[in-house]
């Protein structure tokens, strides 16, 4: 594949992490930031008028990269942006990096990851704290420690959202729980089979919906992944990427989310060499090397979805009192994209699918 150097990108969505985006596009050397664009133009211009040099604005995120020569739009809209934003500019023939979730549901992210095959463009999902080299030190710990037993992560802070968060039926699974799912996944080298959830909400809890949730899956091999957080504990506050335990054949690891994981074994851990990449930042670089060697990259679409797949299965199993299969959450979402479909070929590529779960795993 020929990708230009520097690779001329278009910043979709100019609010909160829209401008940390900016920031992360100016200063990478190899890509250039060609445009910004946000529904709200006065977002888009002021955003761009903290640059510092004359940058193109627009409303629409297709049309200022082809007005710009751009090859790649970098979305961070709202979440129910996401997939007309990416499906229009993969249609235009631009590769997509997009901010998590992939899309508000399962159904709209098999669609996109369908119209990603249909155009052939890259559209990788940027899952942001999986890019922490912390998180790659405790992934190549639960390697050496042999079969795993079971995984835990405690999250427990009070912050204070004005806004949507705190009017959100269940804002600390579908916003903030997406990321330790992610990292579970990554963590173990496995996939989620099963889901059960309890949420509720402290009588204290300045949030609408609920706050607080302990999650229990199943994962492939076996292994259980336990989750417990609340948004609205006051008091000790773990990291932001909350603290993790392995329980392992050989040993234990621990991570307080800050610092490096620590392993406790029996054997004297191999050297390794901490991984280059980090938060946003490494995401770029592994999206523009990707579209330099053609090599999918970690956070394409089709292996993103099933971190929103666990967070639609604790929110449904939440709600009903039961365990809920992956599989079931997968099938629904696959029936529910085809009906919603609007374009034939993605329709017709959805349709093709001999398994969702093989599709999405490679397999
Ligand atoms: N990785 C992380 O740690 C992290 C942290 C915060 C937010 N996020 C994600 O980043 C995304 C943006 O979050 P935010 O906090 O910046 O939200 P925000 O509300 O501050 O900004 C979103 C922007 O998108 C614009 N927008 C909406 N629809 C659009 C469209 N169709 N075309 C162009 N622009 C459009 C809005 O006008 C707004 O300026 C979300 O998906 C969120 O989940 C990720």
């Amino acid at each position: 594949m020929t990708v230009p150097d520097p690779l001329r990108v278009v910043l979709v969505g100019a609010g909160l992490m829209g401008r940390a985006w900016r920031d992360t596009i100016e200063a990478a050397p190899d890509v250039e930031l060609a445009g910004i664009a946000d529904i709200d133009p006065a977002a888009a211009a002021e955003a761009a008028a903290a640059l510092g040099r004359p940058v193109p604005t627009g409303t629409d995120g297709v049309a200022l990269a082809a007005a710009t020569g751009a090859r790649a739009i970098v979305n961070v809209t709202v979440p129910e942006a996401h997939h007309p934003v990416t499906t229009a500019a993969l249609f235009a023939g631009l590769d997509v990096l997009g901010e998590k979730p992939v899309a508000p549901t399962v159904a709209q992210a098999l669609s996109l990851a369908a119209a990603s095959e249909v155009t052939g463009r890259l559209f990788m999902v940027s899952q942001s704290r999986r890019w922490n080299p912390q998180l790659f030190a405790l992934r190549a710990m639960a390697e050496e420690l042999g079969a795993a037993g079971s995984l835990t992560t405690e999250f427990f802070r009070a912050p204070h959202f004005p806004g949507f968060r705190e009017e959100m039926a269940h804002p600390l699974l579908v916003d903030m729980a997406i990321h330790p799912f992610d990292s579970a996944r990554f963590v173990l080298g496995a996939e989620p089979v099963a889901a059960y959830c309890e949420s509720h909400n402290p009588p204290w809890s300045w949030f609408a919906g609920d706050a607080a949730a302990t999650a229990v899956f199943e994962m492939t091999g076996g292994v259980r992944y336990t989750y417990a957080g609340s948004w609205c504990s006051p008091g000790r506050q773990t990291s932001w990427n909350g603290e993790w335990r392995l329980s392992a054949e050989k040993g234990s690891a621990h991570w307080d989310g800050d610092h490096d994981p620590v392993l406790e074994a029996e054997f004297t851990p191999a050297a390794r060499t901490p991984s280059p990449f980090s938060g946003i930042e490494g995401a770029l670089v592994v999206f523009t090397d990707a579209l330099r060697t053609g090599v999918p990259p970690m956070g394409e679409v089709h292996e993103n979805v099933l971190s929103l797949a666990m967070v639609e299965a604790t929110v449904r199993s939440a709600d009903s009192g039961r365990r809920v299969l992956i599989d079931d959450v997968l099938a629904e979402a696959h029936a529910e994209a085809i009906r919603n479909e609007a374009n034939p070929d993605v329709r017709d590529a959805l349709a093709a699918w001999p398994s969702v779960r093989g599709v999405l795993t490679g397999g």
